[in-house]
């Protein structure tokens, strides 16, 4: 991860099925910096589509996309439906600038427009940007999932945060 640069103008919007290739190729830097996600399979355009079904946003500059946020269900117990998992993804040479927050923002509002009570995050220990994220976002630290899976065949500890919304803020 580089140093801060000054920040982007960032407009976030929910993305379109005409975004998916962009918000692919960006997943797929993801992947390959092996800094954020289990997953070492690239995806296509096609598969990120599918996605759709749930909140994506994408944060637009003069009409590129320079990053994504999506909210996946947990679980498909319907008592669960309230608590998604974000997924915040920004292009490598825009990071650094405000993107992701402002993604994290728009989640925000995404999540209680979709009726969400929480979304909770897993990290990796070691990205310290994402962490930095996610506490500016008003998320706290819930514990460390030790040995959650492996990657590249070696066993990863996850940070799990939450963030509650709506009503479930309260008492
Ligand atoms: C994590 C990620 C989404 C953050 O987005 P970003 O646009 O780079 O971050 P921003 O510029 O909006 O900064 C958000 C916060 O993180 C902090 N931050 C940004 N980069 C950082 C870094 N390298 N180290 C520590 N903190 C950092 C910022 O200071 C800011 O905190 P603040 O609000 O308290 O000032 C982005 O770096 C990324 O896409 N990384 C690869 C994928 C990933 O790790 N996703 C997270 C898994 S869901």
């Amino acid at each position: 991860m580089g140093a801060r640069v000054d920040p982007v103008p960032v407009a976030c919007r929910p993305a379109r099925p005409e975004d998916a290739d962009a918000i692919a190729r960006i997943y797929n830097q993801g992947i390959e910096d092996r800094s954020a996600t289990f997953e070492t399979r690239p995806r296509s355009g096609a598969e990120v589509a599918e996605w759709l079904a749930n909140p994506v946003v994408v944060a637009e500059d003069a009409g590129a996309i320079l990053g994504y946020g999506a909210l996946f269900p947990t679980s498909a117990r319907p008592c669960y439906a309230g608590v998604l998992e974000l997924a915040v993804y920004v292009a490598r040479d825009g990071r650094g600038r405000g993107v992701g927050r402002a993604l994290g923002e728009a989640l925000l509002q995404a999540a209680e427009a979709a009726g969400a009570w929480k979304i909770v995050g897993k990290l990796f220990l070691e990205n310290h940007a994402s962490a930095s994220l996610v506490r500016s976002l008003g998320f706290r630290e819930v514990g460390v999932h030790r040995h959650h899976a492996r990657l590249d065949g070696a066993w990863r500890d996850v940070l799990l945060v939450e963030r509650l919304l709506g009503d479930a803020r309260e008492g």
